[in-house]
């Protein structure tokens, strides 16, 4: 077979393509070509190109009310602005070079904005690994940008280009650092000569990851003073903070005399904290108290020992901020009995409360019973709080009754959402928490209690109290067994209007799951995904559920029934995964045969 002489357009959008791949002399005359040959032009440059391109633009091309129509008419005759079709050629590049993250970003976002922001992450990324090599000696920009990427913004096959201008770092952040919102950096690159390179930049989020010795420690800050006034939230993972590093950084957040900074959300995680609480770094302390824009403070799993813990929540306490998220959660260490809360009036009347928090994650804190006790009267300095995380804390039967005594002295606690998974509660505390619960004003609308030994008595409860307001409930692992279901099934005879969502995973409930969701899914028009995974229901269960399934008129996406016995050679599931489909989706997830018990894995 012969292949077709190139068309004349091919040719010269091929020229074009490579003066524009030079840069700094542009061709003026491109942007008088007709319309439909400059979007055929538009449509065929790589992002070097078109990044040139648009930056040589004459300004009168950019809007169609005020452009001759040289730049804009299209072949229909309509105009359309030029900003339209570069966005779309934009987000095009973008979606051929991320496929899997152009369905995370907002269609109205700026397409060419993230498409270098992505680009410098990751070439950045790629020269963390140059820089991590030990026979690495070279400068961090002079290092080379691979032909992998290379081959997305210049050239397809970028190898053929020997004088491109683009193969170093250096080119890279001086060309797009301005871009550059958002960042991760590893401690290899958090060197003087970053800094440099990320001159043009303003970052809004910076990510610093093991930061653990000394020597990164400047250049770090230097990072953080240079991006001062535009900095929003940082975050520090698998660091050592030390507590000079700690006043080195909020040092750096500060201007001189002026306590003001922009940061709103400081995010530590998996990292060591060690500062001596007895003479924690006042830099630190004026941070947590004077940071009037902080909105989120997270540190999770990072050693915090209760004296920390302690430090940072007086401090928080009594700086009045108008902190909205507050995550310690992860530091195992029970601390909050060691705590004396001030009385509540007294501290609302002075304004010192965290007033504005919303949300607090204590899980994983080995919190008990008494901490528990204390926790329902630190809960009355947070007016506010919609959603309390526990999980994971051993508080026990007492633990839950300190909540009761709070939820009855508090009945228009604005508390929606609350976890109480693995906090070693028994049927008896959840009984009468579920019965508080039904005479609160304001019901809790999320609340697990999975992971707890409660057994199959506690179903009427959850039944009685509970389904009627609730919209995502989660008693996984709870021991309902085949009773409790049956007793759930008994229980249900109003619609659940609000349900949205229910995890009953790994209960052993066998066919008696399949009869109580079979009952369910008609009565919660709301219902979108429920998780009935590893509960031993036998084949017969899917053909109940999808007679269910199309008697109801709901909305369900998911009904996830892995670790199920629920497939035996005569049911051709593939025409059930075609009949029950959301968007395109299939709404069963099913166990694939090879993880599926074994006597019906064998069979022909
Ligand atoms: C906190 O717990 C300790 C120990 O159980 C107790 O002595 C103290 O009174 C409690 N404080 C408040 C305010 O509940
Ligand atoms: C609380 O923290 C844990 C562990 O860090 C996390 O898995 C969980 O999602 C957090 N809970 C909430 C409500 O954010
Ligand atoms: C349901 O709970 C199980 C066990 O805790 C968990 O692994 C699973 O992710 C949960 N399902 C959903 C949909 O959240």
């Amino acid at each position: 077979m012969t292949k077709a002489p190139p068309s004349l357009a091919f040719l010269c959008i091929q020229s074009l393509k490579l003066q524009l791949l030079q840069g700094d002399n542009p061709i003026p005359d491109v942007y008088e070509l007709p319309s439909e040959l400059l979007d055929g032009v538009i449509a065929h440059l790589p992002a070097l190109a078109l990044h040139n391109f648009q930056t040589h633009m004459p300004f009168k091309c950019w809007d169609n009310y005020e452009a001759g129509d040289d730049c804009l008419t299209l072949t229909s005759g309509r105009k359309r602005p030029r900003n339209d079709v570069l966005g779309s050629s934009w987000k095009l590049l973008f979606k051929v070079r991320w496929p899997e993250l152009v369905n995370s970003v907002e269609p109205s976002a700026d397409w060419q904005q993230l498409y270098w922001e992505k680009h410098l992450q990751n070439c950045v990324d790629e020269a963390a690994e140059v820089a991590m090599r030990p026979t690495f000696s070279g400068r961090i920009s002079s290092i080379h940008v691979s032909d992998k990427i290379l081959r997305y913004i210049c050239h397809e096959e970028h190898t053929n280009c020997q004088k491109c201008v683009c193969t170093e770092l250096s080119f890279h952040f001086q060309t797009f650092g301005p871009y550059l919102r958002c960042l991760r950096l590893l401690n290899v690159l958090c060197v003087t000569e970053t800094c440099e390179l990320l001159r043009t930049s303003k970052l809004k989020t910076l990510v610093l990851c093991w930061i653990r010795s000394e020597k990164h420690v400047e250049p770090s800050c230097k990072l953080l003073s240079q991006n001062r006034e535009t900095l929003t939230s940082l975050e520090f993972i698998h660091c050592k903070l030390s507590s000079s590093f700690i006043s080195a950084i909020c040092a750096s957040l500060h201007e001189k005399d002026i306590h003001t900074s922009g940061i709103q959300r400081f995010y530590i995680k998996a990292s060591s904290f060690d500062i001596d609480p007895l003479a924690a770094p006042p830099a630190f302390i004026s941070f947590l108290n004077s940071v009037r824009s902080l909105q989120s403070v997270h540190f999770c799993d990072s050693h915090l020992d209760r004296h920390i813990a302690r430090m940072i929540f007086s401090t928080l306490l009594d700086s009045s901020s108008g902190l909205s998220t507050l995550d310690i959660s992860e530091n195992n260490v029970g601390w909050l009995s060691t705590f004396t809360w001030r009385s509540v009036t007294s501290s609302l009347s002075s304004g010192k409360s965290l007033r504005s928090l919303c949300k607090l994650n204590l899980s994983g804190n080995e919190l008990n019973k008494y901490d528990a006790e204390n926790l329902s009267h630190a809960l009355r300095h947070m007016p506010g709080l919609e959603s309390l995380d526990l999980s994971g804390n051993p508080i026990e039967d007492s633990g839950i009754r300190s909540l009761i005594s709070y939820f009855k002295k508090n009945p228009d606690s604005p508390l929606a959402d609350l976890n109480l998974e693995n906090c070693e509660l028994s049927c008896c505390g959840v009984i009468e928490f579920l019965d508080t619960l039904s005479t609160v004003e304001k019901p809790l609308k999320f609340l697990s209690v999975a992971d707890n030994a409660l057994g199959s008595e506690v179903a009427e409860a959850i039944m009685n109290s509970l389904i009627l307001s609730i919209e995502s409930l989660d008693i996984s692992s709870i021991g309902l067994g085949p009773v409790g279901f049956l007793e759930l099934g008994k229980r249900l005879v109003k619609g659940v209007k609000k349900l949205m969502s229910i995890n009953i995973s790994k209960n052993r409930g066998g066919l008696e799951t399949a009869r109580f969701l079979s009952k369910l899914i008609p009565l919660a028009p709301k219902l979108v995904s429920v998780d009935a995974s590893y509960n031993l229901m036998p084949p017969e269960s899917l053909l109940m559920l999808c007679d269910s399934l199309r008697s109801a008129k709901g909305d369900l996406k998911r009904l996830d029934m892995t670790g199920n016995i629920c497939i035996s050679s005569e049911t051709d599931h593939s025409s059930l995964l075609g009949e029950f489909q959301h968007n395109g989706e299939p709404i069963f997830v099913l166990p694939s045969s090879s993880t599926s018990h074994v006597p019906y894995d064998d069979e022909p």
